[in-house]
């Protein structure tokens, strides 16, 4: 008997994936997460907007709804160990997936450039963690190589399962808002925002939406692969989570913007923390710095004028911001320590 979660993104849409009787579902409860409208963040943008909060997935990302489907097709598969890359949050689902499916897992990282609480997850649930003296890139190349030559199943975005578990958000966007005018996200290795495009365009397909958003691809400045023809050698920012050079769907992310008349853009570091504090602040939202790219680009788009006044837009914020801890301490309001007296808790409280 395999677990089975009714509950689950498989179950939701299983009219619209590639699953039978005979997949065995492994899932921990994923998708169908809030939509929320931001009125006080989007005052500040000027357009109507609303957040996909993916963070409240089971392991805190995205990740969660392309692991589903990936882990799922393994253990039908009869898949004896799987394997990915990960700048911290492939690693962080994949460990836990495979886990509830009773499948070894091998998760290899940049060493060092990892959020903490993405490597607890990993460690927590019991994968192999493998750190290395290199960058994503490396870690990608090496485990493709890895499966190439012995039977270990890649469930990185390369994996076609996890684009067709990740396009269910676009569904969920449909079904609870309709088509908006923007749709924007953060981008690394670009499969996310393949697989919305992948969903949007199965949406009108199936007859439930008539037309699809336009796709803005947020980048951070220092990894801003898809706003130049060649890949980067040594991207740096501190959106670890989108610290790619080497996009794997590059030429798919491309072409999908450029279908829905869309662009990318990039934003500095110090401007993806402005919003990252902002979006917290103004509206309880707490994210992870990379999904903060999404709202950061949107605020590029706006004063360049490519996203107008008055548009829906909905910013994906694909990463709970418990992830990264240290970013959260340094950038947030300073604890402030205080004597055990009534006397001290009223010099801070009525100031
Ligand atoms: N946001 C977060 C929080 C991510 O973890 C990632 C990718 C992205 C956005 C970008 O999505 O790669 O499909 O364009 N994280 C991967 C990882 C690379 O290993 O966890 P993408």
């Amino acid at each position: 008997m395999h677990p089975v979660a009714p509950n689950g993104l498989i179950a939701r849409y299983r009219d619209r994936l590639p699953v039978t009787d005979a997949t065995p579902v492994i899932s921990l409860g994923e998708g169908s997460t809030p939509l929320l409208r931001a009125d006080r963040l989007g005052a500040q943008l000027g357009v109507e907007l609303y957040l996909k909060l993916e963070g409240a997935n089971p392991t805190g990302s995205f990740k969660d709804r392309g692991m589903t489907m990936a882990l799922s097709k393994a253990a039908e598969d009869g898949a004896q160990k799987v394997v990915c890359a990960s700048t911290g949050n492939t690693s962080a689902s994949a460990a836990a997936y495979a886990a509830r499916a009773g499948i070894p897992c091998l998760v290899v990282v940049p060493g060092g450039r990892v959020a903490l609480g993405k490597l607890a997850q990993a460690q927590a649930v019991g994968a192999t963690v493998c750190a290395i003296d290199g960058s994503f890139d490396d870690a990608l190349r090496l485990v493709r190589e890895l499966c190439e030559r012995h039977p270990i199943t890649l469930v990185n975005n390369l994996n076609p399962y996890r684009l067709e578990g990740q396009k269910t958000a676009a569904f969920e966007i449909v079904e609870e808002l309709g088509v908006p005018d923007w749709l924007s996200l953060p981008v690394g290795n670009a499969g996310n925002i393949t697989a919305y495009w992948q969903g949007f365009n199965e949406a009108v397909a199936a007859g439930d939406a008539t037309d699809r958003p336009r796709l803005l691809g947020c980048q951070a400045a220092g990894a801003a692969a898809m706003l130049q023809d060649t890949d980067i050698a040594a991207p740096e920012t501190i959106a670890t989570a989108i610290r790619i050079g080497a996009p794997v769907r590059r030429h798919e992310a491309a072409r999908a913007v450029q279908e829905a008349e869309g662009g990318f853009v990039a934003a500095p570091d110090e401007e993806i923390l402005d919003w990252y504090g902002r979006i917290a602040r103004l509206e309880g939202v707490f994210c992870e710095p990379s999904s903060a790219t999404s709202v950061a680009g949107l605020a590029r788009a706006r004063a360049a004028g490519t996203v107008a006044e008055g548009e829906r837009v909905v910013c994906v914020l694909t990463g709970h911001g418990l992830k990264d801890p240290d970013t959260a301490t340094a950038e947030g309001a300073a604890v402030v320590r205080a004597t055990a007296t009534l006397a001290a808790l009223e010099r801070i409280a009525l100031s």
